[in-house]
């Protein structure tokens, strides 16, 4: 285990927002008010926003400086060109599809690679991943080596996909149904659990041997890379940019959300080698988001992103940033709160279905847990369960739940303070000693997709 360098924050606050916090009962009345789904709730009724990682992080001083000098020429913007240099000197790849948001980028690969009946092994997408390769006509399948679906068993990698299910998936449906393998680093789904360096350059061999193109879903590669560093065996003493340039060197490509580990409010790109591909790809890019330059970001959202790439590689930035996600862990581990262990990169994700037993996922566990969490600290999770994940099975038509009901708390990145963290647990301990008391919950209004966002519930 490598030691840790970095004790307190390395930076210093130039710029704070008043956050303030209500009382149990006006709480009570926001959450009834937002018909029992935390989307509903509004900035003004949350103390501690944990809804996400995504887009919600504090820029530097450096990264507004960059958007200042933003070039808006509609095409040849030097600020793309800044873009490319520093995709190319941190992860190393020679051509950029700048997109608005990870999902836009999504929605340019996979209709470019993936035909009806195509199959994508893959560790275990994230939902939108998912549902672009779905609307391509093809399905993701998860070869996540198993251990992943054990919350509480302690593992390095617990992202890792598993090789020998990877190749004899790729043996059982055929390498012509196979367009693309593709990994997300760290596994969001999976509890933001890392894959190692060691497990990247397997699949990438695998890869190789049958000619399918290898992928990565990078959004939170910087972290992925700091548990190398800390775990794997032979990287202690290498610098998380190293690691990082190695990661996407075994891969031909990546789709990147640059709203968690960029720091940026906004932002995604595709980045690759393969120039046919590249240019296969670009009218569909024209079409959806905007011309090459720019695709779906203004000059100074694309010269802040380059700014942020060479910054999100800082090893003192990125073990400050895990070690405050693996504080609020251990406060919670101890507490007796079920979680996914190891902690993952961005967030700590709460075993919903083990500390209330007495709740049927029906009912949804984990959201009436972060709707608890709420009334007590005023602090947003979120359910990632039955009310995200469970589906009708096509022929019988009976309801297939998820194999885990988990409630994330992702922490956004230089937000929050260690003394907020400890509001956080001690809300969970409130919660946890009244566990018995917490009801289930039941939908009055849901939308035919993506319900978790729009649904109104009531408590059972
Ligand atoms: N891939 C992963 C692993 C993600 O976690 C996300 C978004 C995306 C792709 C899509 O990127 O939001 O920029 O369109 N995750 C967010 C979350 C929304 O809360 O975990 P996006």
């Amino acid at each position: 285990m490598k030691k840790e360098m970095f004790v307190a924050e390395p930076f210093r606050i130039k710029m704070v927002e008043r956050i303030k916090l209500s009382s149990q009962e006006e709480r009570e009345r926001k959450i009834k008010e937002a018909h029992y789904n935390v989307f509903g709730l509004k900035f003004e009724d949350i103390y501690i926003d944990l809804l996400t990682d995504s887009g919600t992080s504090a820029m530097s001083d450096t990264q507004w400086a960059a958007s200042m000098v933003g070039d808006e020429s509609y095409a040849g913007s030097k600020s793309f060109s800044r873009l490319e240099r520093a995709v190319k000197d941190v992860l190393g790849y020679k051509y950029v599809i700048p997109t608005h948001q990870g999902r836009a980028a999504e929605n340019i690969l996979f209709p470019t690679l993936v035909k009806r009946g195509n199959i994508v092994p893959f560790n275990q997408p994230f939902d939108t991943t998912e549902a672009h390769i779905r609307l391509s006509g093809g399905e993701p399948v998860d070869c996540v080596a198993d251990i992943a679906y054990q919350p509480s068993a302690i593992h390095p990698f617990k992202g890792n996909i598993d090789v020998e299910k990877l190749e004899s998936l790729v043996k059982k449906v055929g390498v012509d149904r196979i367009p693309l393998i593709m990994i997300t680093i760290t596994n969001n789904t999976g509890g933001g659990q890392p894959v190692s360096m060691n497990n990247l350059k397997s699949v990438s061999e695998i890869a190789d041997k049958y000619h399918i193109p290898f992928w990565l879903d990078a959004a939170r590669c910087v972290e992925n890379a700091y548990f190398i560093q800390q775990k794997e065996e032979g990287y202690q003493d290498r610098s998380i940019s190293e690691i990082v340039k190695e990661q996407f060197s075994y891969a031909n490509g990546c789709t990147f959300s640059a709203k968690k580990d960029p720091m940026v409010n906004i932002g995604g790109f595709i980045a690759l080698n393969n120039e046919k591909l590249y240019y296969k790809m670009l009218p569909r890019l024209i079409t959806y988001e905007g011309f090459s330059t720019y695709g779906g970001q203004a000059g100074r959202d694309i010269e802040c992103l380059a700014q942020s790439l060479y910054e999100m590689v800082d090893d003192a930035y990125v073990s400050n940033r895990v070690r405050q996600v693996e504080y609020l862990g251990r406060q919670i581990d101890d507490i007796g709160v079920p979680i996914v262990n190891p902690v993952g990169g961005h967030a700590i994700f709460i075993d919903a279905k083990a500390m209330l037993p007495h709740i049927p996922q029906s009912q949804f566990p984990a959201c009436a847990l972060a709707n608890e969490l709420y009334i007590e600290a005023g602090v947003r999770g979120v359910g990632l369960g039955a009310m995200v994940f469970a589906h009708k099975d096509k022929k019988t038509g009976e309801m297939i739940y998820p194999k885990a009901e988990l409630m994330r708390i992702a922490i956004p990145r230089r937000v929050y303070t260690d003394r907020h963290m400890d509001v956080v647990a001690e809300g969970l301990t409130q919660v946890y000693n009244r566990r018995n008391k917490v009801r289930g919950l039941r939908i009055i209004y849901a939308p035919p997709v993506l319900r978790h966002f729009l649904s109104r519930l009531e408590p059972v």
